[in-house]
């Protein structure tokens, strides 16, 4: 099920190049065998994330949100959210109104995130969110008013309410100092008052995983999965309560936030790991962390084609054996190059292009086998998340104790969005995986700070209830 174009120079030279690289990266191609095997091993780790035992050595943290239920299409108001932890530093005022139907309005407006602020510490990282937020409600006329904020942070918390979140650990770019074990909200709040230029009333923090389930089940009331396939990688859904046992109660349920970017950090996937994968790791600003991520996301896969074409090359496979400067160059080849290369039509002469600029020189042939090298990792990403994600909705279809599952998936992520081929095969590889199932992928046109400003308006909506 890999395709690739035809060589240039006659398809029998191409195919045989095609065969030796099938060969060379073999470790890297599933059988759906393999992937049904790997989707049940995700399956046990979801039940060890969430028994009370033992979850302190899972390795899916498996977090609860308390988060009960999408929209219901009753909220109103007026409200800010904050959109931090994915490729952008985000800011929305979201305005919900409920004449006849339920619309909402949204502004938005990107700020920067340098590289010296998220690898300082966690004040300065607090001052410069209070700082942007301040900025924001300055351009919008809204600095005397206290709007309710929802804040996406897209990295794993502890909570035991909705308006708390104890960062467990900093994953993807971010390292910011004495922000670990701390409440987000907590910390956020005290930037915002020392400035004592505006008032915010922190409502809610959500994971992007949370925040894309709700903008999608705002549009489709059936959403209960959502999933994030960008600089990292990570899903949630709807959990029995009953199931959940380090949350209180047996009726209904919950969302629960997987951080299946750590599946693998018990050395579950071993077995499935590659010296890139590895190489990946000793590199990364997490070693021994977030494995299962580091094998699909958008952070690190023009990285994993880079070492492989280095490897390549340094065996003559590849540049007829050139190795420059630039292809030694970490972060030199990116994983918008990896979506550019495997357009179907200027894929080859987008090949020529980048490789060209790395200095190697290349020739078609090379061109032809770099474009099966990145299809063979980026689809590698497709079927592995398709495993895990085919984990989550045999789970659903058990819980529901249904013969066939109806669902909507919501998705979002930059490497789902801007690679052309991904969405198709991921979508293809899980229903092979789950057929006795009907599967909705909705992209989240909106991204997941709209989810994160439902959040909050459902919290506004219980607390306006339980005032009056
Ligand atoms: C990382 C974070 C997780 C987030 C994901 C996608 O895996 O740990 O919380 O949802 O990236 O942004």
């Amino acid at each position: 099920n890999v395709t690739f174009l035809p060589s240039e120079e006659g398809s029998g030279k191409g195919a045989a190049l095609i065969t030796a690289i099938d060969k060379y990266l073999y470790s890297m191609r599933f059988s759906d065998e393999t992937l049904l095997d790997i989707m049940h091993r995700f399956r046990r780790e979801l039940a060890k994330g969430l028994g009370r035992d033992t979850n302190p050595t899972a390795a899916l943290k498996m977090l609860p949100t308390f988060v009960r239920s999408i929209p219901d299409g009753s909220e109103k108001g007026d409200f800010i959210a904050l959109d931090l932890g994915g490729s952008n530093f985000r800011i929305l005022r979201v305005r919900v109104s409920h004449e006849k139907k339920q619309t909402v309005q949204m502004e938005s407006q990107i700020y920067d995130t340098p590289e010296d602020i998220i690898h300082g510490s966690g004040t300065r990282l607090f001052d410069h969110v209070a700082e942007c937020l301040g900025d924001f409600m300055e351009k919008h006329s809204i600095k005397d008013k206290k709007l309710p904020v929802g804040f996406t942070f897209s990295f794993p918390c502890q909570q035991t309410k909705l308006d708390e979140g104890y960062l467990i650990t900093w994953t993807k770019r971010f390292k910011a100092s004495g922000v670990e074990g701390m409440d987000v909200v907590k910390l956020l709040n005290k930037a915002i008052k020392k400035r004592g230029d505006y008032n915010a009333d922190i409502m809610a923090v959500v994971n992007d995983t949370v925040g894309t389930m709700m903008t999608c089940g705002f549009d489709d009331q059936r959403c209960e999965v959502g999933i994030i396939i960008g600089t990292g990688t990570n899903a949630c859904y709807m959990e029995e309560l009953r199931h959940i046992d380090l949350v209180e109660g047996d009726e209904g349920r919950m969302c629960v936030n997987t951080e299946w970017g750590a599946f693998g950090d018990d050395g579950r996937l071993e077995d499935i790991r590659t010296e890139f994968d590895r190489e990946i790791d000793r590199g990364s600003l997490n070693p021994g962390k977030q494995l299962f991520e580091k094998m699909v996301s958008g952070m690190y896969m023009g990285e994993l084609v880079r070492l492989i074409l280095v490897k390549m090359a340094r065996e003559g496979l590849l540049f007829e054996g050139r190795i420059t400067p630039e292809l030694l160059t970490k972060g030199k080849f990116e994983t918008k190059h990896v979506s550019a290369i495997e357009k179907s039509k200027e894929g080859l002469s987008k090949a020529k292009e980048i490789l060209t600029r790395l200095g190697v020189e290349p020739s078609a042939d090379d061109c032809i086998a770099v474009q099966h090298v990145c299809t063979i990792v980026s689809f590698r990403s497709a079927n592995l998340i398709a495993a895990t994600l085919a984990g989550i909705l045999t789970r659903l279809k058990e819980n529901k104790g249904v013969s066939r599952l109806r669902t909507t998936v919501g998705i979002d992520g930059s490497l789902y969005k801007m690679h052309p081929q991904y969405a198709r095969r991921l979508h293809k590889t899980v229903r092979r995986l789950v057929p006795d199932s009907d599967v909705r992928f909705l992209l989240s046109e909106s991204g997941s700070g709209k989810g994160a400003a439902m959040v909050t308006a459902v919290a506004y909506r219980l607390a306006d209830q339980s005032r009056q």
